[in-house]
């Protein structure tokens, strides 16, 4: 499917110049105020193959700021790390609701609803800073590991923006914390999260580096195994339903692949067996995805015949 590579290359370039006008649909991200400087005119797609090779059209190489796409890796490690343990704490289903709503929380005794939204990502992150004496260090390897570049970095701008301005996911974890679902001091848990979600990547690195999702756990450049092939049916199968937050129903309808979008506008989708997607554009919907982002997937995925249904 992705075997062409110069054809697969000029369609990525002709999907990008035909969405690139449509920057004025959407509104960057400016709850993190930081987040709210990028250019909206960013537009990037990326394809990496499981055999290794990757194209690109756009910004596809610059660095933007990952967000919630981070909350793939951190429960990939969280499950590593604590095996079946982490379902006692966090669901695995839909939540219907927005990234950030604390409602829901309340009703169901602090168990977040899924690990992708927020309070599910607080939940993970308290499993790591819990359990890895440097977890923010041990959360940056692996993305190093992952992506086989070492240049990734957190950018610290945005990691202080969000801390300053993290009210909503301070209040989730307090919540969570007063049922007795979180082990760690909030600031050390918040640290964490806020850290991740601070890592720079570009589209490039990212699709690299969730090969192995597409590859039964398997890492297919270094041949490492990155987690079961149980735990990556389970990773695509809460993206599938959960990844586009309230739009996953939407996502699966059109489009039909196993996605993580990002406030930073980056959009991830996993197409098993062959490889990964990484596309981004920061004017986001109101459901916190990116629009053009959201297009180039949909345009790729309806050409290729990419849907996993
Ligand atoms: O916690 C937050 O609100 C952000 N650091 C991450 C949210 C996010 O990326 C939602 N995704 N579309």
């Amino acid at each position: 499917m992705f075997k062409d590579l110069a054809r697969l290359q000029a369609k990525l370039k002709a999907l990008v110049t035909e969405q690139e006008n449509l920057c004025q649909q959407g509104k960057v991200a400016d709850y993190i105020p930081a987040l709210a400087k990028v250019p909206a005119t960013k537009i990037a797609a990326c394809v990496a193959n499981i055999n290794g090779s990757s194209v690109g059209a756009g910004d596809y190489q610059e660095p933007f700021s990952i967000q919630s796409i981070s909350k793939v890796f951190g429960l990939v490690m969280a499950m590593n790390r604590i095996g079946d343990d982490l379902w006692q704490r966090v669901n695995m289903e839909p939540s219907g609701q927005p990234f950030n709503s604390i409602i829901q929380l309340e009703w169901e005794k602090g168990i977040p609803r899924n690990p992708v939204i927020n309070a599910g990502a607080l939940l993970v992150a308290d499993v790591l800073t819990s359990h890895f004496s440097t977890s923010k260090l041990a959360f940056l390897c692996f993305m190093r590991t992952l992506a086989h570049d070492d240049n990734i970095y957190i950018d610290q701008d945005v990691y202080q923006s969000e801390l300053e301005h993290g009210n909503r996911n301070a209040a989730l974890a307090y919540l969570m914390k007063s049922f007795g679902n979180i082990e760690a001091e909030i600031p050390a848990v918040l640290s964490h999260y806020f850290t991740q979600c601070a890592v720079a990547m570009s589209c490039e690195q990212l699709a690299k580096s969730l090969l192995f999702l597409a590859n039964k756990g398997v890492d297919p450049i270094s041949k490492q195994v990155i987690c079961t092939p149980r735990d990556a049916h389970r990773v695509n199968a809460i993206l599938s339903t959960s990844g586009m937050y309230d739009q996953s129903g939407e996502f699966a309808f059109s489009i039909g692949l196993p996605a993580k979008s990002g406030v930073g506008g980056g959009v991830v989708a996993i197409v098993p067996n062959y490889g990964v997607i990484c596309t981004w554009s920061p004017p986001l919907n109101s459901f916190g995805n990116s629009v053009i982002g959201t297009n180039l997937l949909a345009n790729l995925a309806q050409e290729l015949g990419l849907s996993i249904y």
